[in-house]
């Protein structure tokens, strides 16, 4: 029986295997590839580009990505996976958790199950997933992944988020942190406020540090070693529908290192931020400035892009054998890009073919 009431349930070789991971996973220069869409999330990528969504061309396109050129490696520490994925194999029958790893790329998997709507909200979620957690988990780290990703979702409108869905929406993030630790796989925690609205940066500001207060308190709450996770938060920009003057990046820089220095503890390994609708090259311009902002910032700040590394790359193959190259090309520019931006080094003339086109979805789902 412990003698004392903090219970210790992870190990001083645990905890060093985490914290080693989120490190890698930081490394300067380097970001994350969320390549974790669900079936009909990566559905609707495939019909932007005329590609029936079927399990091989799923299959088809994620070999695309993994197979690109080792270069990769310079740019991506580790690229999340949704579970069809991590079975998948490329056209030599070669596992895709094995290419990836070939390269010194840091498999990691989306864990959770996806938003149900939160009952007593307006309109407000949460996500489902903690049911056999730990069990899935120990079965991904068995394979060779190393790092998890759970998204939750929070709205700006005139009444939300309510209390109900930040405390709710912290609670089960750090859940399912404490789970992923006690399984060897990083968690990453995402509490995404969305863009949707019509919001302005100052608000965007204002519930992005109270989402991420609740955030952290339910982490300490959980005893979660902060050590070993990424957090993965929205940047702090104007909403989608606000009509006012665009907040130059310099403004979207300051607003979003302002809110994390407020509320996100510096033991945190790194922050890892989503694009969450920006075009391709507004996501890189603003990862620079954020690295250029002149405030505290004792966390890595890097990517972990979805939409913002994929859109060019889709654009580009177009479902055709003969582009395969060409996208993977792009897949590097962008990766390169957002590398250096990471550091603040970004200075420009890097756009992939799909320039600044806006990549907003309503209410986004993954
Ligand atoms: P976007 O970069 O497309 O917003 O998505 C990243 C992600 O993994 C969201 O969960």
């Amino acid at each position: 029986m412990s003698t004392s009431r903090f219970a210790e349930y992870l190990c001083p070789d645990k905890l060093a295997e985490l914290a080693d991971i989120a490190k890698r996973l930081t490394t300067p220069g380097k970001g994350i590839l969320a390549a974790d869409e669900s079936v009909s999330t990566c559905g609707k990528r495939l019909q932007d580009i005329n590609v029936e969504n079927t399990e091989d061309n799923r299959r088809k396109y994620r070999e695309l990505l993994f197979s690109t050129d080792d270069s990769l490696s310079q740019n991506i520490s580790g690229v999340i996976l949704f579970d069809e994925t991590t079975k998948q194999k490329d056209k030599n029958g070669t596992p895709f958790l094995q290419i990836l790893e070939q390269k010194g790329i840091i498999p990691g998997i989306k864990v959770d199950k996806g938003v149900v709507p939160l009952a007593g909200t307006i309109n407000e979620c949460t996500t489902t997933g903690l049911d056999g957690l730990k069990e899935r988990c120990d079965e991904y780290k068995r394979m060779g992944c190393h790092f998890a990703k759970w998204r939750c979702v929070l709205k700006i409108t005139q009444y939300t988020p309510s209390y109900l869905a930040m405390l709710e929406n912290a609670n089960v993030l750090a859940r399912y942190a404490s789970i992923c630790q006690q399984a060897g796989l990083v968690p990453i925690v995402e509490p995404e406020v969305l863009p949707d609205g019509t919001h302005d940066l100052g608000m965007s500001q204002r519930v992005t540090e109270e989402v991420l207060a609740f955030v952290y308190k339910a982490l300490a709450d959980h005893h979660v070693y902060l050590e070993g996770t990424l957090l993965k938060p929205n940047m702090v920009t104007a909403g989608q529908g606000y009509t006012g003057a665009k907040p130059s990046p310099d403004q979207v820089a300051t607003a979003t290192v302002q809110a994390l220095n407020r509320r996100v503890p510096p033991a945190v390994a790194g922050v890892v931020f989503l694009s969450g609708g920006q075009g391709e090259e507004s996501a890189t311009v603003h990862l620079n400035a954020i690295n250029k902002c002149p405030l505290r910032r004792p966390w890595a700040l890097t990517f972990s892009y979805g939409r913002a590394l994929q859109a060019s790359v889709l654009l580009a193959w177009g479902g055709k054998d003969e582009s395969i190259k060409a996208a993977q090309e792009q897949l590097l520019k962008r990766a390169k890009a957002n590398g250096l931006a990471s550091v603040g080094e970004y200075t420009g003339g890097m756009a992939g073919v799909a320039g600044e086109t806006s990549l907003f979805v309503a209410n986004h789902a993954y």
